[in-house]
This record gives C-alpha cells, sequence and structure tokens, in this order.
C-alpha cells in the first residue's frame, strides 16, 4: 500500500470528519462518475459502501479497536496477489466505521516468531486506555504460535508503527501442553476477572474435537495454560476465530458491554468458526468465572436444536469489539468471493468485508439480534417511500427512482390467509428448502419478497423472499436468498442459502432489510433475527441496467407495510 505522507493523512483525516457534509452535495455527480467510468464499466463487481482495499486479497478482520477517537481495522492481506499468501495486517482508520483512510500495514513478518505470517488475531485495552494485540505468528518451523505487538507512540491516534515483544513467542505448542503445532490460532480479546488475571483463547483442536483453550496470565506476557479448554465440543474439527463477550441479559436494544463485564444482569456468548463448514456459529450461554467454565444453554453436542449461525450465507471469520464510544457491540465479519479463482485474478480482487453491525441479545434470551451500524445510514438519499398497498399472488411492481444496483431498501408484510400456507410434513434443512423451492416455485403463502440486482428481460435476478409453511400446527417461516438466477455466467457459486425465522406472522408483520451494493447482497428478516449475505455477479444487471421490484409468487395475497428505498452514496473506502 502507498507509503502516505503526513499532509495527505491529514487530509484525509479532514475528509473523514467532514466527508459526509461534502459528499452528500456531490452525489448525484459521483453516483454518475462512478458508474460511467472506465474503471466501473470494467470492475462492475467493486463495492461502493463496503470495505475492501484497491486491489488484492483480504480474509478476517483483525484487532479491531477504538483509540483516541478513532476506529481501527486491521485485517488479513495479501500484499502481492488476488489470492490468499504472504499475509501481513493491513490497516485503516476511520471516524464513522463507513469511510475509511489507508495507512501502511502494522504488523508484518519481521522476527523469527512471525517470519512465515502473522495471522488473525486482537486488541484489548489495557489499563491507562493502551492497545495491546495478540496475533498467530508463524514461525520457521510452520509451527502456530502467539505473539504480542504493542504502539510505537501512544500519541499517534493513527497507530501507525507497531513494536513485537521480545518475548515473542508468549504461547507455543510444546511437547509437554501436547497442542497440534498446525492447530492453535486466532486469540481472542483478553478479559479480566476478579482475580485480576487476564484470560484470552486460542482456537484449537485435539483429534475432531473443537476446544477454545485458555490461558491466563497477570501481566500479558507471561502466560500459563489454564487445565481445561473454556469449552470444547465433539465432533466439530478446529475452531478459528474464537470471540467470548458478554450481553445484557433483558436489556435495552442496542447496547454493550465491555468484555471484562461479568454478574448476574449478562449471559456470555461463545463464537466460534468452524473450519470444517466454513460458518461462524455461537452459542449463548453461562460462563462461571470461579472455574472458567462455559455452560452453554444449546451447545453441538446436543442434537436437539441446531446451533445458530451469525449469518445463513457467506460470511466467516468474525470478531466483536465492545465501542465506548457508542455503548455498543460491532461485529465485524469476512465475505469471500463467489466467482473462480481465475475470475478473482482478472479483477485483481478478492474479498470484502461486510458492513459493521450491531450486535445483542434479544429479549428472548434465545438469540443474538444484527443491525447495520446506524452510521451507514447516512449514505442514504432519494428516499422513496410506498403507501400501504395489497402484492396479489403472481405480481411484480417494480420500485422506481432509486440506483438499484446501490440501495438500502426496507419492507414489511402482513401475511393473510393463514389457511393457504404449505404443509411441511418433515423437518427440512432450511437451506435445502431455499434450494427446493426458490423464486419460481409458486407457493401458498410466498415466496414473497424482494427481486434486486435483477435484468430488464429478468434472465438475471436475485430473490429474497420469505416463504410460510404449517409445521406441527405453527406458522413457520423461511427466508432464502436465491442465487441460482443471479447471473448468466455459470461459473459463479450460485447456491441458494436460507434459515428459519424465529418470528410469528399471526403476531407482528414481517420486515426484511437488504442491503445492494453491486456484487454483495446484504439481507436482515424479522428485525436483525436473522441474516444472509449473498454474492453475486450480474452479467446483465451491473450498473444503471440492475432493477429492483418486489413480488410475489404464492396464490394467497399479502400486504405491503412499509416500503422505503434509498440510493446509497459511495462511501471513500481506502482511497477508492
Ligand atoms: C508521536 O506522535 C505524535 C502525534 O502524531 C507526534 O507529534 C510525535 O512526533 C510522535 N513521536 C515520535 C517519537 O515519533
Ligand atoms: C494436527 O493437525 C493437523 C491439521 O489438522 C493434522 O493434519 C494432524 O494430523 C494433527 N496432528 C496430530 C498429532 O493430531
Ligand atoms: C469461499 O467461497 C467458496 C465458494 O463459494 C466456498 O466453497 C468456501 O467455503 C468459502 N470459504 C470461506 C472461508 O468462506
Ligand atoms: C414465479 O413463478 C413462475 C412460475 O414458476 C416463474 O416463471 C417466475 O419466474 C416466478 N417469479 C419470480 C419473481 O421468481
Ligand atoms: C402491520 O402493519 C400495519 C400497517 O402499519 C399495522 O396496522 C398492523 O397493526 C401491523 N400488524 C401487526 C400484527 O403488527
Amino acid at each position: 500500500m502507498a507509503n502516505l505522507s503526513p499532509i495527505i493523512l491529514l487530509l484525509a483525516l479532514f475528509s473523514l470528519i467532514y466527508g459526509n457534509a461534502i459528499a452528500s452535495h456531490h452525489v448525484h455527480r459521483n453516483l454518475q462518475t462512478h458508474q460511467s467510468s472506465d474503471s466501473s464499466s470494467n470492475q462492475p463487481y467493486r463495492t461502493a459502501y463496503h470495505f475492501q482495499p484497491p486491489k488484492n486479497w483480504i480474509n478476517d478482520p483483525n484487532g479491531p479497536m477504538r483509540y483516541k477517537g478513532l476506529y481501527h481495522l486491521f485485517y488479513q492481506y495479501n500484499p502481492k496477489g488476488s489470492v490468499w499468501g504472504n499475509i501481513v495486517w493491513a490497516h485503516s482508520v476511520s471516524k464513522d466505521l463507513v469511510n475509511w483512510i489507508p495507512l501502511d500495514a502494522a504488523i508484518f513478518p519481521s522476527q523469527p516468531s512471525d517470519i512465515n505470517g502473522c495471522w488473525s488475531g486482537s486488541a484489548t485495552m489495557l489499563p491507562g486506555g493502551k492497545p495491546v494485540i495478540l496475533y498467530t505468528g508463524i514461525d520457521p518451523n510452520n509451527h502456530q504460535v502467539q505473539n504480542l505487538a504493542f504502539p510505537k507512540n501512544l500519541s499517534d491516534p493513527f497507530l501507525r508503527e507497531w513494536i513485537k515483544s521480545p518475548k515473542n513467542p508468549l504461547m507455543a505448542p510444546t511437547v509437554a501442553n501436547k497442542i497440534n503445532s498446525t492447530s492453535f490460532r486466532d486469540p481472542t480479546t483478553a478479559w479480566k476477572g476478579k482475580d485480576g488475571y487476564w484470560r484470552v483463547l486460542i482456537g484449537n483442536k485435539v483429534n475432531s474435537v473443537g476446544r477454545a483453550v485458555l490461558y491466563k496470565s497477570k501481566d500479558f506476557v507471561n502466560w500459563v495454560e489454564a487445565k481445561q479448554p473454556l469449552h470444547s465440543a465433539q465432533g466439530t474439527g478446529m475452531w478459528e476465530c474464537p470471540d467470548f463477550f458478554p450481553v445484557l441479559n433483558n436489556g435495552p436494544i442496542n447496547v454493550g458491554l465491555d468484555t471484562s463485564v461479568d454478574g448476574d444482569h449478562v449471559r456470555h456468548v461463545l463464537k466460534v468458526s468452524l473450519d470444517d463448514k466454513k460458518h461462524d456459529y455461537y452459542l449463548i450461554g453461562t460462563y462461571d468465572a470461579s472455574q472458567d467454565v462455559f455452560t452453554p444453554d444449546n451447545g453441538f453436542e446436543d442434537n436437539s436444536q441446531p446451533v445458530l449461525r451469525y449469518d445463513y450465507g457467506k460470511y466467516y471469520a468474525s470478531k466483536t469489539i465492545f465501542d465506548d464510544g457508542k455503548n455498543r457491540r460491532v461485529l465485524f465479519g469476512w465475505v469471500n468471493e463467489s466467482s473462480s479463482q481465475n475470475d478473482d485474478i482478472k479483477k485483481g480482487w478478492s474479498g470484502i468485508h461486510t458492513i459493521p453491525r450491531s450486535i445483542w441479545l434479544h429479549k428472548s434470551g434465545k438469540q443474538l439480534i444484527q443491525w447495520p451500524v446506524q452510521e451507514i445510514e447516512n449514505l442514504r438519499v432519494n428516499p422513496v417511500n410506498w403507501p400501504t398497498r395489497l402484492l396479489k399472488g403472481g405480481e411484480l411492481l417494480q420500485v422506481n427512482g432509486i440506483t438499484a444496483v446501490q440501495a438500502d431498501v426496507e419492507i414489511s408484510f402482513q401475511v393473510r390467509e393463514f389457511q393457504k400456507a404449505e404443509v411441511l410434513k418433515n423437518w427440512a434443512d432450511p437451506q435445502i428448502l431455499c434450494g427446493m423451492k426458490g423464486a419460481g416455485v409458486k407457493g401458498g403463502i410466498g415466496p414473497f419478497g424482494l427481486l434486486v440486482l435483477a435484468s430488464k428481460d429478468l434472465q438475471e435476478s436475485t430473490a429474497v423472499f420469505f416463504r410460510i409453511f404449517r409445521y406441527q400446527n405453527k406458522n413457520l417461516v423461511l427466508m432464502c436468498s436465491d442465487q441460482s438466477r443471479s447471473s448468466l455466467n455459470k461459473e459463479n457459486d450460485m447456491t441458494p442459502f436460507g434459515t428459519f425465522v424465529d418470528v410469528d406472522p399471526l403476531h407482528e408483520n414481517l420486515s426484511l432489510r437488504t442491503l445492494i451494493d453491486h456484487s454483495v447482497v446484504e439481507s436482515f428478516g424479522g428485525e436483525g433475527k436473522a441474516c444472509i449475505t449473498s454474492r453475486v455477479y450480474p452479467t446483465l444487471a451491473i450498473n444503471e441496467k440492475a432493477q429492483l421490484y418486489a413480488f410475489n409468487n404464492g396464490t394467497s395475497s399479502v400486504r405491503i407495510t412499509r416500503l422505503s428505498a434509498w440510493s446509497m452514496k459511495k462511501a471513500n473506502i481506502n482511497g477508492n
């Protein structure tokens, strides 16, 4: 990445602070230049308001933190190409989690304990507001070890330079601890117990048992492995990128807690990224700090209920921070491409991050709620609002007046005629159900929802929709993101995604919010109860040719109780 001079940094900081005001006056020009410029016609899949570097490969978000009023985001990055390799910690800063300034790489191979790679890790705020980073280094024997880095100059709000501890590695696989040297990575943010000891989790496995290994330290330098992992589960394979944090029990929405908070008013969440499945799963449970044991309400080994996921589409290696500026917990996640590696090499880049999401415990205590951070709404322009109206079976209504390729859409439905619901006799995997019953398969109640990134003739479209079943005398709501017709280019992975949403359409309207950004479709069903992120690569429905529709392919009509849609301005992301 370019070596930015202090003057450019100052200008960039200025534009971060004042950029929104300036940008809003130029939105039409920006959208037009964006759409007609050469780079855009060659690069129809680059996003306009999702986090990505100007080029090359990106994967896990690393060490997010807030320091002196600036958000810092580091990420796994290959400076040399658009496939995985040569991994360093690239670094960007932001005032608002929307616009980002690129800085030089913060952590790169420079000592034996990381000479073959600087892999994922997390930041912790030490007392006095001093940030430190724990990350996984790959040593000369290709063993995975844990290292410490700290800022060179705490007066620099950009924290541009990082120094590595001469004591690295601080945690390493040994004959004594029997830790597998190729399955020992991704330290969490540390939390401090009442006993004054810091605790950190490292992802690990023993045979097929996934484990969150616990280490403790008084001084953050000398770490001792606890007798037992904080949690483990048979048959789950390698646990990558663990995350462990408290959530308020029965608290107000969108309020978060510092990672070290504990007590009767909190529950704890353990998230693990399952390497075998490539999805992020989370458990809600009770943390016994005196024994350092986490007991989930429903665990991996309890077969009665599937373990919940953050996102039922493409989403991996996520990480949260407590944002002490806005008193909320914010979730960052990586979304990989669904295109072929050849296409990634041709376009010169691969991977994006989702819009950061606020995350909190639903009042039922049974699941988390996720919602795009409120700051993203500053990009909304040209609102379109529909009056309440009926959407009959078979009807397709175009949403006019917005830039459909770069949009934020909120729609709600009131379901009627419950007797028309299809009966589901046996439980089915929701993703498989979405594959069998796509938008083109007529139903009773539904499919109804949005057709996004659609071409004029509907040869290409991505359908995000609901379908309601009668199952064991209850209404069961299926939410799908159906990519099967998203592109004429069949080289792409167009697997449909789906999940059930824990809402009862008898007592509440069914809401859907979808963020559309050229090649990414991020959807939130049931006010953040279910998230599905998709990557799509239309060949016809690109730039100004993309269209947006509301559709109903069921036999019963539904009422649209709300439709609000906005064009989204381009954000200033890493110099793009
Ligand atoms: C530390 O950062 C501050 C603020 O950017 C700067 O003024 C100062 O010169 C830096 N100190 C050193 C030793 O680089
Ligand atoms: C260590 O983990 C690697 C990677 O999963 C695996 O191939 C290997 O068999 C493991 N070794 C032992 C001793 O469990
Ligand atoms: C990335 O995408 C491919 C193809 O869509 C998928 O098979 C793979 O599991 C994904 N990897 C991760 C880490 O999500
Ligand atoms: C609705 O179903 C018909 C018949 O299966 C199909 O041709 C059409 O494409 C579907 N509409 C949408 C919006 O998917
Ligand atoms: C659904 O929305 C409509 C229109 O806003 C409202 O009148 C109705 O009460 C809502 N239904 C439920 C069950 O909340």
